[in-house]
């Protein structure tokens, strides 16, 4: 079985690409000229590179000749521009999955890493279910929403759409400030630092996309993805701080304090092009409250639980980043 991925040289990609690679399974990385190589360089004397981008159709067509399963994982989730959400997320899945339907001999599954910002801001009292209607709040969740759409209303193969919680481990760009912060003893709270939320270790969102490669049980399934007991920042930070052994200095931020800052990310992103972390679109998320998923309908059809406790998670990122000196 070949499989096709896009996105492997990214975050998320990368541990897939770990994950299918330590399995045996002869994979095909969708790359673009200017793709950086640096978290994948072990595997690429192994792993074929088709390159491609999601918005060439042609070199779609091209990169799919041969292959069974597709995983689906290149993305935008942060831009300098609001725009770019659609043109990647929602324009460039559309062109892939008309690409899978053009493909000659099929491709037998198709697998589309979305996002719990998909779905809807929810508490531990009442946590998101798969089956909801979906209410993003955000310009990147609503990309993931139509991209999605795309998926069910055009995908000719089996397809499964999995959508991850917020996702941390080695070689994330995302949470390294937290990370960052903490060892530098500065535990900065926005909003207090109690808003639930879930989380996956990025090694787990691997493990379950190699739980649904070609099972047909997950064939036109949505599955959340996430560590079964959500977090907080305040319990982040403080098992960050006992990974790195060093003590934290509280700081309650109030999110409305945030609002200039983000400002500030967004005009500096404009000028530099590239895009900041804390956006006004980001304190929309951070305000919305919680975001809990159930992780129910995974575990009761594949048997699938993420396995990594916040804690041993926390300390395999904590080596990374000390091991690669980006904390
Ligand atoms: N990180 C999270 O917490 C999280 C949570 C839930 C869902 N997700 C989803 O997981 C996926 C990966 O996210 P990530 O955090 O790993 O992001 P990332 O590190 O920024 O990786 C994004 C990947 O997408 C590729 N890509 C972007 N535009 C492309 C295009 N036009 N054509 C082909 N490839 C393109 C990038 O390739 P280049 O290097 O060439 O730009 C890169 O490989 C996304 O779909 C995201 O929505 C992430």
């Amino acid at each position: 079985m070949r499989v096709l991925l896009t996105g492997a040289n990214g975050f998320v990609g990368s541990h897939i690409l770990d994950r299918l690679c330590a399995g045996g399974c002869a994979v095909s990385a969708l790359l673009r000229g200017t793709s950086r190589t640096n978290f994948i360089a072990e595997h690429l004397p192994h792993v074929e590179v088709r390159q491609g981008s999601l918005s060439d159709p042609d070199s779609l067509e091209r990169a799919l000749q041969g292959v069974d399963c597709v995983i689906h994982c290149a993305g935008k989730t942060k831009v300098v521009h609001t725009p770019e959400y659609y043109e990647v997320n929602e324009a460039g899945t559309r062109n892939l999955v008309r690409a899978v339907s053009k493909v000659q001999g099929g491709v037998k599954h198709f697998i589309h890493i979305s996002s719990l910002a998909a779905n809807h801001p929810a508490g531990p009292a009442s946590p998101a279910l798969e089956s909801d209607t979906p209410q993003p709040v955000s310009e990147y969740g609503k990309s993931k929403l139509r991209a999605e759409e795309a998926v069910r209303e055009s995908c000719r193969a089996p397809f499964t759409i999995l959508r991850p919680a917020a996702v941390y481990g080695p070689r994330d760009t995302d949470f390294l400030s937290v990370f960052q912060s903490v060892r530098w003893h500065v535990a900065p709270l926005i909003g207090g630092g109690r808003m639930p939320f879930s989380l996956i270790y990025a090694g787990d969102v691997a493990e379950a996309v190699v739980a649904c490669i070609e099972n047909p049980v997950a064939y036109g399934k949505t599955y959340h993805l996430a560590s079964p007991e959500p977090s907080n920042a305040r319990e982040f930070m403080r098992e960050a701080a006992a990974a790195m052994n060093v003590r934290t200095l509280p700081i309650p931020v109030p999110a409305a304090a945030l609002y200039p800052l983000c400002l500030a990310q967004e005009l500096l992103a404009r000028v530099t092009g590239k895009p900041g972390i804390l956006t006004r679109q980001k304190l929309v998320e951070l305000k919305a409250g919680g975001w809990v998923c159930s992780v129910e309908a995974i575990r009761r059809d594949l048997h699938f639980a993420a396995a990594a406790p916040l804690q041993e998670g926390i300390a395999r990122t904590v080596d990374w980043y000390e091991q690669n000196g980006w904390i």
